[in-house]
C-alpha cells in the first residue's frame, strides 16, 4: 500500500454576486509537495450561476478560471509566476482575492493518492448539486436504507429545537406525523443533542453523525420545524445543525414549513425565518401555522385528539404536500 502524504487544497467560489453573499463552488486546487502535485478541478455550473446573477460575464469567468490550471502547470505559460516552486504557486493561487473568484481557507489532509483526493472533493464539495440531483439522492438514500420506493410518498423530516423529553415542539412534530395525510411521512429527527459543535474547519471531513444529519435533510422532500424561543432567539442546538448545513448543498432550495406552538416566541419565529431564507430554503407559508399548544393541549396524544389543532396540522401538511408536488413539477420541466 502506498504510504499516506499530507495535501493541501482549497475549493474556488465564484460570488456572481457580491452584496449578497451567495456563492458557488467551482473547483477545487490541490497540492502535494511530497509527490510533487499541484492540480486544479473545475466544474462550471453555469445554469446555476446565472440563475444568481442573469448578467454574469460567462466567458470571462472562464478565462480566468482557465488560468488557474496553467499556473498550476507552471513554465513559461504562465509568465513569471511559473518560475516559482509549486508551493508558492499554491499558495499565490489560494491566497485571498477581492474578485468575484473567490478561495476557501486552505485546509489540510492525508492521502495516498493526491489525484484522487482532488477526484473526490469535486465529486463532494463542487458537483453534489449537479451529478446528483435531489430525485436521484431520493432514490439513493432508499435504496441504501432498504426502504420500499413509492415515488408518491411525500416524504418530511420534522426537526425540533428542543431536546426536553416531554417537549411541547416535539409533541407538536411527532402529533404531525400521526396526523400525516394519506401519501404524507413525517419523520421526527431525534438526534440534534448528537451533533457536535459546528466548526468550519471540519467542512469536507464531516462526522458520521453530520453526515447523516446533512443526508436525511438532503433525502426529504420537505423539512418542517417547530422550536421554542430562548432568550428571544433559536435555541443554540438548533442554529448549529443548521450551521452544518450552510456549506453544503441539502438544504438549497428545500421547502420548509415552520410551526410555530406559541403565538408568544415571535424573535425565534422572525429569526427562524431570517435563517433558513439565507440558507436559500423555501418556506411555504400555507404550511407555517401559529398554535397556542400550551392552552389547548399538553402533549402528542392531546393535540391528536384535539379538533381544532388536529385540522390546522392535517390543513397544513396537506398544503405542504401539495407545494412540493407543485415544486417537484417546476423543476421537472
Ligand atoms: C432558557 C429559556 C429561555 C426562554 N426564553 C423565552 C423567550 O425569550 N421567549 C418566550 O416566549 N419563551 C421563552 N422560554 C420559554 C420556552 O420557549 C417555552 O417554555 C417553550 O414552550 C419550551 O418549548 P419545549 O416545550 O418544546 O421545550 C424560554 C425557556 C427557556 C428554558
Amino acid at each position: 500500500m502506498p504510504d499516506l502524504c499530507t495535501y493541501n487544497y482549497a475549493i474556488i467560489r465564484v460570488v456572481p454576486r457580491v452584496e449578497r453573499e451567495e456563492f458557488v463552488n467551482v473547483g477545487a486546487i490541490v497540492s502535494c509537495p511530497a509527490r510533487g502535485f499541484l492540480e486544479v478541478a473545475i466544474a462550471l455550473d453555469e445554469q446555476r450561476l446565472t440563475t444568481l446573477d442573469a448578467t454574469l460575464d460567462l466567458a470571462s469567468l472562464r478565462a480566468h478560471l482557465a488560468a488557474f490550471s496553467v499556473i498550476c502547470a507552471g513554465g513559461k505559460q504562465a509568465g513569471p509566476i511559473g518560475r516559482l516552486s509549486q508551493r508558492e504557486r499554491f499558495y499565490w493561487l489560494s491566497a485571498p482575492r477581492s474578485t468575484i473568484i473567490q478561495i476557501s481557507p486552505v485546509h489540510t489532509g492525508l492521502c495516498q493518492d493526491p489525484a484522487a483526493a482532488l477526484q473526490h472533493l469535486l465529486h463532494t464539495r463542487v458537483r453534489p448539486s449537479r451529478a446528483e440531483s435531489p430525485e436521484a439522492r431520493m432514490e439513493r438514500v432508499l435504496q441504501e436504507g432498504n426502504v420500499e420506493k413509492d415515488d408518491h410518498t411525500v416524504r418530511l423530516l420534522a426537526i425540533s429545537g428542543s431536546l426536553r423529553a416531554v417537549s411541547s415542539n416535539t409533541a407538536l412534530l411527532r402529533a404531525a406525523a400521526v396526523l400525516a395525510p394519506k401519501g404524507v411521512e413525517v419523520h421526527v429527527c431525534t438526534d440534534l443533542g448528537d451533533l457536535p459543535h459546528f466548526n468550519p474547519d471540519l467542512e469536507g471531513a464531516e462526522p458520521p453523525v453530520v453526515k447523516d444529519f446533512s443526508a436525511r435533510v438532503g433525502a426529504a422532500d420537505g423539512i418542517i420545524f417547530s422550536t421554542p424561543e430562548y432568550a428571544h432567539g433559536v435555541p443554540g442546538v438548533l442554529k448549529n445543525a443548521l450551521d452544518w448545513l450552510v456549506g453544503g448543498f441539502d438544504f438549497i432550495n428545500k421547502p420548509v414549513a415552520i410551526f410555530n406552538a406559541s403565538p408568544r416566541s415571535t424573535y425565534a419565529l422572525a429569526s427562524l425565518t431570517e435563517i433558513i431564507t439565507i440558507m436559500s430554503g423555501r418556506i411555504v407559508p400555507e404550511a407555517s401555522i401559529t398554535v397556542g399548544l400550551r392552552e389547548k393541549a399538553s402533549d402528542e396524544a392531546g393535540i391528536v385528539a384535539h379538533e381544532e389543532l388536529a385540522g390546522m396540522i392535517r390543513a397544513a401538511l396537506a398544503a405542504f404536500a401539495r407545494a412540493i408536488a407543485q415544486y417537484k413539477a417546476e423543476i421537472a420541466t
